[in-house]
C-alpha cells in the first residue's frame, strides 16, 4: 500500500509534463520552498527547545514587532531560494525592500513572494501557524527585477501554497489546476498527497472575524454579522457557529476542509492603510487557492485577484471562503456603498 503514495516531489514532476515546453526550472523551485517548510515545520515543533521562541524586539516595515521566529523562518526560506538559479528576486512582509539575489549565484524566471511566518502572534502560545508563498514570472528582459515588476495582478500568479504548522504539518497547493493538499511524513520526511482536489462546500453556518473590531466596521459587514449572530430567530433563520484562529493559514485550511467564510474587512481602524492583510503575499496567494478550490474572494467591492497592485506591502480588505456566503457580502457592499 505503500508504495501507492503519491509524494509531492513525483505529483509537481507529473503536473510539469502537462504542461508544454517546461523546462524543470518551476519544480525545482517548488522543491527548494518544499524544503524550506519542512526547515520552518521543524524549528516550529522544537519550539521552546532550540530557543526560538519570543520577540526578536524589532519591528518589520509595517511596523509590527517581529518575533524571532519571523526571523528565521525568513532567512531559511532566503537561504533555500537564493542559490538555485530559478529565482530573479524575492519579496517578503518581513524584508522592506525587493531581495536582490547575491552576485554569486545565477538568477532565474521567477519571482517568490512570500510571509514566512503567518500568524506568528500564535507562536508563543503553541497554536497553528504557517507559511504563505506566490510565484510570478518575471517579466520578461528583466536582469535585475525592482518592486514594480512585483506589481502584477493575482491573475498572473502561477502557483501559489502554504504550508500549515498544524497537528499535522500540511502542504496545499495550486498552479492553476485545482488544489490539493499534502501531509508531512515526519519519519520518511516527505510530504504525502493526503488531500487531492479540495473543493470549498457553497454553503455554509460558519463565520470567522475578529468581533474586537466591530465598532469599527462598515455597514454591510455589521449587517451581515448581525443577521449571523441573529441566527434561527433573525433574516437568515438558521443558527451560525464562529471561528478566530488569528493565522489567515489555519482559517483558510479550515475554510477548504468545511467551508466558511473569513473576513478582515475594511474598517475605520485600518482604513488608512487600505486594510489589514497584505495582497501580494497573503490576500493573492490565498485567494488564488479559494477561487482554484471553487469558493470566492473580494475586498467586498472587487475581486481580490484584478486588483492592480501599487506597492510591495500593500494592504486590502479581505472576504474569502463559501461563495453563497461570500456572495451575499459582494451583494450588501453593492447596496449600502
Ligand atoms: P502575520 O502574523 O503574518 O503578521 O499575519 C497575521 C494576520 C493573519 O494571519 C490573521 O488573520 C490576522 O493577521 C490576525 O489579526 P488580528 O490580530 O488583528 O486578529
Ligand atoms: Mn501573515
Ligand atoms: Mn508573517
Amino acid at each position: 500500500m505503500h508504495n501507492n503514495r503519491t509524494t509531492i516531489t513525483q505529483f509537481i514532476i507529473e503536473e510539469q509534463r502537462q504542461i508544454k515546453g517546461a523546462t524543470g526550472d518551476f519544480t525545482a523551485l517548488l522543491n527548494d520552498i518544499v524544503t524550506a517548510c519542512k526547515v520552518i515545520s521543524n524549528l516550529v515543533n522544537k519550539g521552546a527547545l532550540v530557543g526560538v521562541l519570543g520577540s526578536a524586539d524589532t519591528s518589520n516595515v509595517q511596523g509590527e514587532t517581529q518575533k524571532k521566529l519571523d526571523i528565521i523562518s525568513n532567512e531559511v526560506f532566503i537561504k533555500s531560494n537564493e542559490w538555485a538559479g530559478h529565482v530573479a528576486a524575492m519579496g517578503s512582509e518581513e524584508m522592506d525592500e525587493v531581495y536582490q539575489i547575491p552576485a554569486q549565484y545565477p538568477r532565474g524566471k521567477y519571482l517568490l513572494l512570500f510571509d514566512p511566518l503567518d500568524g506568528s502572534s500564535n507562536i508563543d502560545v503553541n497554536v497553528s501557524v504557517g507559511t504563505i508563498f506566490s510565484i510570478l514570472r518575471c517579466p520578461d528582459g528583466v536582469e535585475n527585477p525592482v518592486e514594480k515588476d512585483f506589481l502584477q495582478p493575482g491573475t498572473k500568479q502561477i502557483c501559489a501554497g502554504y504550508a500549515l504548522y498544524g497537528p499535522s504539518t500540511m502542504m496545499v497547493l495550486t498552479t492553476g489546476r485545482g488544489v490539493n493538499g499534502f501531509t508531512l511524513d515526519q519519519n520518511i520526511g516527505e510530504f504525502i498527497l493526503s488531500h487531492p482536489n479540495l473543493r470549498i462546500a457553497e454553503e455554509t453556518v460558519e463565520f470567522a472575524i475578529n468581533m474586537s473590531n466591530s465598532r469599527f466596521w462598515e455597514p454591510p459587514v455589521k449587517r451581515y454579522i448581525e443577521e449571523c449572530l441573529a441566527g434561527k430567530t433573525g433574516a437568515r433563520g438558521k443558527d451560525f457557529n464562529m471561528r478566530w484562529i488569528a493565522s489567515m493559514v489555519a482559517e483558510v485550511h479550515r475554510i477548504l476542509a468545511r467551508g466558511g467564510v473569513f473576513m478582515y474587512p475594511l474598517d475605520s481602524k485600518s482604513k488608512d492603510k487600505g486594510g489589514r492583510l497584505r495582497l501580494l503575499y497573503e490576500a493573492n496567494p490565498m485567494s488564488f487557492i479559494i477561487e482554484q478550490a471553487g469558493g470566492v474572494s473580494t475586498t467586498g467591492r472587487e475581486r481580490i485577484m484584478d486588483i492592480q497592485p501599487s506597492n510591495l506591502h500593500q494592504r486590502v480588505p479581505v472576504i474569502l471562503g463559501s461563495k453563497q456566503e461570500v456572495e451575499r457580502m459582494i451583494g450588501y457592499h453593492r447596496e449600502m456603498g
